[in-house]
């Protein structure tokens, strides 16, 4: 077995998003160069877990590895329970070693859906705030935090040296495997995303829970949150078609509100919960299966 740090090494899932506040720090504009050469010189503690995250994200996110993982957990025959339980079960993740983690997942959830709401977008995209990250559930099935959050990427064909540090993706086996590590890889130009295999986690699990209850427009918020790579530096363009490109503007209306909802003040949930129950009574069933 290994340490649990070597497979864990976030203090909190969280340190993953504030990380990614501090690479996109600005909600109006995409990170400038200055802005990334900044973000890679900040060194903290902090900042080491989250290198050897993606040190492990990156090595180990292979072409196959996301074959198995969907294999597995695609079939939603882990559990079966109703959001509200869904919801407790995610707020298991708040790490009691840590004092400041402030805020649990459920209340990043409401936040977002809140902000949602309140700049009068359609019922549908609250919905996807509230249950956007409920993917990170995965990580209480015993997966190991790279296999749950952190940026998402194609596999299959070459790693955009776009992505967050990409040097570490010399230790992936697809990286040096001419069947995968051309541009295109295994996909033909402009094949449209929905043809292409993304590096494994809460984003592509939850876009399939989901698949029969949304619309087209909030799945794919739901499906690519994660990929920065894409929705901040339009490093794959080649591999969508005019349909992505014309969907990614919801993904990217629905960005600033996960990154930039934080807030300390936690919603009230006995306020609000009447209007979250009858929005999930209007788009999803009883129960949902994980
Ligand atoms: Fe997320
Ligand atoms: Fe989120």
């Amino acid at each position: 077995m290994k340490p649990q740090t070597e497979t864990n090494p976030l203090t909190n899932l969280d340190e993953w998003e504030d990380d990614l506040l501090r690479r996109y720090p600005d909600p109006e504009s995409i990170a400038d160069q200055k802005a990334v050469t900044e973000y890679r010189n900040y060194e903290t503690p902090q900042r080491d877990t989250v290198r050897e995250f993606y040190k492990l994200n990156h090595t180990y996110q292979t072409y196959d590895f996301v074959l198995e993982k969907r294999n597995n957990f695609l079939r939603f025959d882990k559990k079966e329970m109703p959001i509200w339980a869904a919801f407790d079960f995610l707020n298991q993740l708040v790490d009691d070693s840590d004092p400041d983690t402030d805020l649990d997942q459920m209340q990043h959830l409401l936040q977002t859906s809140e902000a949602i709401r309140r700049d009068g977008h359609p019922d549908w995209m609250v919905l996807v705030g509230l249950i956007h990250d409920m993917g990170k559930v995965l990580c209480l099935f015993g997966e190991p935090q790279w296999a749950v959050v952190g940026d998402t990427f194609p596999v299959g064909c070459a790693h955009s040296d776009k992505i967050v540090f990409p040097e570490f993706f010399d230790a992936n086996p697809d990286h040096h495997n001419e069947r995968y590590n051309t541009k295109y890889g295994i996909y033909e130009p402009n094949c449209g995303l929905r043809n292409v295999h993304m590096s494994w986690g809460h984003d592509e699990y939850v876009y399939h829970m989901m698949k029969d209850h949304l619309p087209e427009s909030g799945l794919y918020m739901l499906r690519y949150h994660s990929f920065y790579a894409q929705h901040r530096e339009h490093a794959y363009e080649h591999l969508m078609d005019e349909h992505d490109a014309k969907m990614f503007e919801w993904v990217k209306l629905f960005n600033p509100y996960d990154l930039y909802s934080k807030n300390p003040t936690p919603p009230d949930w006995k306020e609000l919960r009447p209007y979250y129950e009858s929005l999930v009574t209007k788009y999803l069933p009883a129960t949902l299966k994980f």
